[in-house]
């Protein structure tokens, strides 16, 4: 693949410092957004940092208040499908076909970019990730907006991704001017990604939309490719992404209960798989064993095991059905390696 360096914009520009603010104020987000500037939004996934993907001067702003590196593309956000022919060609007929089952919600495509998209979002790819999010308050934003929103996740670069405006202020407070709340997330993990190529359906990132859902609409499984070998241009799929500061292991939860008896371990439990293990402390991502609780609860949960005062964060995979794939592609690059 071929993307372009951008050499010419600086790498070490720090961020602005804002007093930032959160409120639930469109207009002040549209306005900003208007002006150039950076709004962190709120979307049924995760938190996005907001920029006009029009504008490479706003869109450079993202890439410095998250310090993340140049060579990722940004997904765009619009308000509906229709509005989605300006600034993609050629759409096959299964995006069109997922796009009425899924959107708006959670699910991005990776679509040929039309003239409008800068380079600067996509990388220099000539593709561009192309997203309608459900989520009321960004809704309106973006219906009220002449132009598309670029956001990646409201994360610095490598972190736990946001869920709510609390999370983005915890990281991102001071950098941004504005955080518009919409509450917590619904879905809780980022969209799944979707590419088409010589009639080929893949999935680039496991995420809120299930496999087993577009499988269904498709009529046929959709090709998984999500390895670092296969694209090594989404960050999303690089192995240490997600990652906490305490160390995390991910496994047989009792064997690592067992492994790590001497220190004070914290728990991800998901349904009964931590019943009778010995804890400092244990923290649920669903009671009942719901994979769409355990997504929602997921990047909050991981927070809060990362400052509990553990020494250790254990979890056990979730079952491979909904969205639990998808849970356990975010444990697996969150996990400490070796
Ligand atoms: O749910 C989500 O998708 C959230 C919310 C805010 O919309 N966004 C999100 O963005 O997760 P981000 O930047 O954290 O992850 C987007 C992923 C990255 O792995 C990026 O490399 C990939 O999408 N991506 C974006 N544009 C692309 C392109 N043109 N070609 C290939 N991959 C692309
Ligand atoms: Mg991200």
């Amino acid at each position: 693949m071929i993307f372009k360096s951008f050499a010419a914009r600086s790498e070490t520009v720090a961020p602005v410092n804002f007093k930032t603010e959160t409120g639930t104020d469109l207009e002040k987000a549209r306005h900003l957004l208007e002006a150039g500037e950076v709004v962190a939004i709120p979307t049924e996934t995760v938190y996005g940092l907001a920029a006009n993907a029009l504008d490479p001067d706003a869109v450079v702003k993202i890439y410095e208040a998250k310090q993340r590196p140049r060579f990722n593309p940004l997904i765009i956000h619009l308000p509906d499908w229709n509005a989605v022919a300006r600034y993609a060609v050629d759409i096959p007929p299964e995006a069109e076909l997922l796009a009425r089952h899924f959107t708006p919600g959670p699910l991005t495509f990776l679509l040929k970019k039309s003239d409008l998209i800068p380079d600067l979002v996509t990388a220099g790819s000539p593709k561009v990730a192309v997203r309608i999010p459900s989520h009321p308050l960004t809704h309106e934003l973006l219906t009220k907006l002449d132009f598309p929103l670029s956001a990646p996740s409201a994360n610095p670069f490598g972190y736990v991704s946001p869920t709510t405006a609390q999370h983005v202020f915890e990281s991102l407070g001071g950098s941004i001017p504005y955080i518009l709340d919409g509450g917590p997330c619904q879905v809780g993990v980022e969209s799944t990604i979707v590419d088409f190529e010589n009639g080929q359906i893949i999935v680039r990132r496991k995420g809120g939309t299930s496999l087993q859902a577009m499988t269904e609409v498709l009529g046929k499984k959709p090709i998984l490719k999500t390895a670092v070998e296969d694209h090594p241009v989404a960050p999303g799929q690089l192995k240490s992404h997600y990652a906490t500061t305490t160390p995390l292991h991910v496994g047989d939860i009792a064997e690592l209960a067992v492994e790590f008896r001497n220190k004070k371990i914290c728990i991800i439990a998901f349904g009964n798989n931590a019943a009778g293990l010995n804890a400092f402390k244990v923290f649920q991502l669903s009671e009942s064993g719901n994979t769409e609780e355990a997504a929602k609860n997921l990047f909050s949960t991981m927070r809060q095991a990362d400052r509990c005062g553990a020494e250790v964060i254990i979890a056990g995979w979730l079952p491979e059905t909904g969205l639990g794939p998808a849970i356990n592609d975010r444990l697996r690059r969150a996990r400490t390696q070796g």
